[in-house]
């Protein structure tokens, strides 16, 4: 097997899913703020300690948090491990800097990982490559570390080798010490005037070959080699590249190929309101409506969707948040039919809204009409018509205008819904199964 096909292979299973939960949590929710409070603010160690001392997440409920998610339709979830901040949610040998030496006293990952798999959703691990607490990762003139314009933090005597051995170290203890692991998703690869952050400075090879002894099954992000936005792929790429992109806060215009013109698996991340970590001014929420349109856009271009929650320093995901995930989630059970296990439809993008497709089915996606009167062509002949929703007939037609031009209209299939208002006014799913 070629290397793309390798990839091809492994993403099987996460092409089917389509749609999972990014968590990040922190101490970050404390000062409420966003994940990148410590480098925007440049608070220094010292300073930020008092979020150590105090996180408490009294309320922390990974059950509820994993049933949210099943019921929202998503199949797995990526939780951050440990963030840029340095700080660990798991139980870690190798630093004080952990969970279990907060008021919360124990490994919140490990309670994660048995929440989620307990109603049957793939577990994955969010992994900062970045540290800004320990001291041998690049301080001063790193690109974004806290203190890097602080001359007071000058790099002299930081052993970036010691930084490695811990973060390799931390990988091993995550894979090894929590079961079977679906998703490891490293963040992030840069380069600036000083360092090039990427690939074999983070001794890329040793790791993913370490990572994929430690769990055979596993799948990779692409962002050991750069920071998501680089799609370019063959059978070249290195042992690092990951098996799926990982574009962020974006949907790519036509999906993700590679150089060859192959399909390669991507998944977009995205946030629900404009932060990863817990903001509390920011409620700038996405709607249910523009989460399942996204969802949608992302699998009739062959891609996931990651759509992130930040639960508050108490350890609850946002009211708002739950709410759109509950939305989601009545949509996904009528509709989820069209979603799972399905990916591109190989005609052009229609007037009404998307196709996704599975096998001989086309999912017709229609979010906007005019008339009553919905005209599908998928350029086969359609034998049967049907509203997912409800697995109801819709009956074939022949309007005025196709009796009277019958000219280019082959394949075309007319249904009247007898009512201009669709009967889901966010994505009426239609289902056109083909000769
Ligand atoms: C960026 C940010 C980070 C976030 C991630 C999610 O790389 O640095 O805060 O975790 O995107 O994709």
């Amino acid at each position: 097997m070629s290397k793309y096909e390798e990839r091809w292979a492994r993403t099987e299973a996460f092409r089917h899913d389509r749609f999972g939960m990014f968590i990040h949590w922190g101490l970050y929710a404390i000062p409420a703020r966003g994940e990148w409070v410590r480098s925007h603010e440049r608070i220094s160690v010292e300073d930020y300690e008092q979020f150590f001392e105090e996180f408490d997440p009294y309320k922390y409920d990974p059950k509820a948090w994993a049933r949210l998610a099943r019921e929202a339709g998503m199949k797995y979830a990526v939780m951050t491990t440990k963030h840029h901040d340095g700080f660990c949610l798991f139980d870690s040998a190798y630093t004080d800097y952990k969970a279990t030496n907060t008021k919360a006293g124990r490994d919140l990952i490990r309670e994660y990982v048995e929440a989620f798999r307990a109603e049957g959703l793939k577990v994955g691990f969010y992994y900062s490559l970045l540290d800004w607490h320990h001291p041998d990762y690049p301080h001063y003139g790193d690109r974004q570390h806290p203190m890097r314009d602080n001359p007071a933090y000058k790099n002299d005597g930081r052993n970036f080798d010691n930084y490695l051995t811990y973060m390799h170290n931390q990988v091993r203890e995550l894979l090894t010490n929590y079961g079977k692991i679906d998703i490891m998703w490293f963040d992030f690869s840069y380069q600036d005037e000083y360092n090039d952050m990427r690939g074999e400075t983070w001794k890329a090879t040793e790791l993913v070959n370490m990572v994929r002894e430690l769990q055979p099954g596993i799948i990779l992000d692409n962002r050991l080699g750069g920071d998501g936005a680089e799609q370019t792929s063959g059978d070249d790429e290195p042992v690092y590249a990951g098996d799926f992109k990982s574009p962020e806060q974006t949907v790519p215009a036509e999906g993700l190929l590679d150089d060859m013109g192959r399909d390669v698996a991507w998944e977009a991340c995205m946030t629900l309101n404009d932060h990863w970590g817990y903001c509390s001014a920011d409620k700038n929420y996405k709607s249910a409506k523009t989460v399942i349109r996204m969802l949608t856009e992302c699998v009739s271009k062959g891609g996931n969707l990651l759509l992130n929650v930040g639960p508050n320093a108490k350890g609850e995901i946002p009211r708002e948040s739950v709410e759109i995930l509950r939305q989601v989630g009545r949509w996904m059970d009528d509709n989820g039919e069209s979603i799972y296990g399905c990916g591109k439809a190989d005609v052009p993008k229609p007037e009404w809204g998307r196709y996704t497709k599975k096998g001989d089915t086309y999912y017709a996606h229609v979010y906007d009409t005019s008339t009553s009167v919905l005209r599908f062509d998928v350029g086969r002949e359609v034998e049967k018509v049907r509203l997912v929703s409800d697995a109801s007939e819709l009956v074939k037609m022949r309007p005025w205008n196709a009796e009277h031009n019958k000219k280019g209209l082959v394949h075309d299939v007319f249904v009247d819904l007898q009512n201009v208002t669709l009967p889901d006014e966010i994505d009426t799913v239609i289902k056109l199964k083909v000769k």
